[in-house]
């Protein structure tokens, strides 16, 4: 093997003795600025592997901010009736039908859609953690949500939902 070219060297160590000084005092412990959560798209379609108590369904997600309105057809697994239509309005209003069946009921949620940028105010960092081979960025909300999100690419990876129930 070569010897280690020697201005290469040099410059590395240019760069690492430099860092300190870029970020200011250097006294001071090295600015990472802790990481915000991407906010959503204000419009997508997302399809979802859902696990409720190992009771497993595919759904799609179609959120739509502009519209006031956030739609996930879901299939649970072997359902004979699947589709199953969850749609929700910004009004508070939420559908449940199921076609197949011509079922329909609606309830009174009392919230709207999540906001694109919902999981910012009050997520606590958690740091880094991988998930589904991804190595990803994770926050938590009190007693709601652990979110998971790829570190590199910003998208939503996992999140975790807790019901209560
Ligand atoms: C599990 O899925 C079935 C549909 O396959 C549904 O009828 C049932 O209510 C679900 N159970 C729970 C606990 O969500
Ligand atoms: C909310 O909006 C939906 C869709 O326009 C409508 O069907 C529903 O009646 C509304 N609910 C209330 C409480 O206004």
């Amino acid at each position: 093997m070569p010897p280690f070219p020697l201005p290469v060297l040099a410059a590395v160590l240019l760069l690492c003795l430099a860092t300190p000084h870029a970020a200011g005092n250097p006294l001071d412990p090295p600015a990472t600025p802790t990481p915000t959560p991407t906010p959503w798209p204000h419009q997508f379609h997302a399809k979802l592997l859902m696990d409720y108590k190992g009771n497993l369904s595919l759904a799609d997600l179609w959120y739509d901010w502009p519209g006031g309105r956030n739609l996930h057809v879901i299939r649970y697994q072997l359902a004979a009736d699947a589709p199953y239509y969850d749609a929700e309005w910004n009004n508070g209003t939420s559908f449940f039908y199921t076609p197949a069946r011509r079922a329909c009921r609606s309830a009174a949620v009392g919230v709207g859609i999540l906001r694109p940028d919902w999981l910012a105010p009050g997520a606590a960092y958690l740091g880094r953690a991988p998930a589904d081979g991804f190595d990803c960025h994770v926050w938590a909300k009190a007693d709601f949500i652990t979110y998971y999100e790829d570190a590199q690419t910003r998208r939503p990876v996992k999140w975790i939902f807790y019901t209560g129930k």
